[in-house]
């Protein structure tokens, strides 16, 4: 058979793709996918930006589709795909949905265990970072919520912060290969300009070196990526604008198909594709991660 062109890049472990990009300082956009039109629509913007990119999935969406569906979705639109891809579970507090997809082929999980008193967390999180490498996988790890909720997930309520000495602790104890620090960001909209703890991204990545993964992305300003990517924010999580794509989008097409009488599915799909790509493109490139395949 013939060889094509450009060959496709296997799925990749997460934590080479993010300590590439922190010794070069750039962000890895890592987008909460809903369906296979959000998951083709992501990884095309991608291979057009020639750019690493993480696929993640909510607790809810592993549900919505069954383990096993889902993960048979992504690899038959990331097996073709020519640019280094990771799947990633997020915040996910139950250790039964974190084995499940450990076993069922994601490359690594959030396991989402703020709610518990640190040293339980440590504990458990040390359990699912030996379960994870005994499946070549790899862990982000939490000790404080990250403020808003998200699929059902999380609070709207501020958790408290912890010192600086108590997550290098964490961090260095439990060997996890990527730490989501609360730093005044929060999931969903913002309802004011954040006043974000920047030096504390800067000093974990100092005492660690372990890669930071900043959650709430939808939002923030330009400027305020860009520092926190070079501080070394290796991984950066947007959900609420991929949602918000790809619903005004499907609104603004249903409306003007009402106008019209015209009912066609494939055009609403085209244009909800077309927006979800343009969105995903632009926060590739202003991470700094276009062109950075390998
Ligand atoms: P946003 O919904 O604010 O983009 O946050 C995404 C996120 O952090 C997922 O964990």
């Amino acid at each position: 058979m013939e060889e094509s062109q450009e060959a496709a890049v296997p799925v990749v472990p997460m934590k080479e793709m993010l300590d590439r990009a922190l010794a070069d300082r750039y962000g890895v956009a890592a987008f909460n996918i809903l369906n296979d039109l959000t998951i083709e629509g992501v990884l095309a913007a991608a291979a057009e930006e020639r750019a690493p990119v993480i696929l993640q999935t909510s607790v809810k969406t592993v549900r919505q589709y069954g383990r096993d569906q889902l993960f048979g979705i992504f690899s038959a639109l990331a097996r073709d795909v020519a640019v280094p891809v990771t799947l990633h579970l997020d915040h996910c507090p139950e250790r039964s949905v974190i084995s499940d997809c450990l076993a069922g082929g994601w490359n690594s999980v959030l396991f989402d265990a703020h709610e518990l008193d640190v040293a339980e967390n440590l504990r458990q999180t040390q359990e699912v970072v030996a379960e994870a490498r005994r499946r070549g996988a790899h862990v982000e790890g939490e000790i404080e919520g990250i403020q808003g909720v998200e699929d059902g997930i999380g609070s709207d309520e501020a958790s408290a912060r912890q010192s600086l000495e108590v997550a290098v602790d964490f961090i260095k104890r439990t060997e996890v290969d990527c730490f989501a620090p609360a730093i005044g960001n929060a999931h969903g909209q913002y309802k004011a300009t954040p006043t974000l703890d920047h030096q504390r991204v800067s000093d974990l990545v100092e005492a660690t070196g372990v890669p930071m993964a900043l959650h709430g992305g939808t939002g923030l300003s330009d400027e305020q990526f860009t520092d926190l990517i070079s501080r070394g924010c290796a991984k950066v999580n947007i959900s609420t604008a991929l949602k918000e794509a790809f619903m005004k989008s499907a609104l603004e097409f249903l409306k003007g198909a009402e106008e019209k009488g015209t009912w066609d599915p494939p055009s609403l799909f085209r244009h909800q594709r077309a927006a979800v790509v343009e969105m995903a493109r632009s926060h590739i490139r202003l991470f700094g991660s276009s062109g950075r395949a390998w």
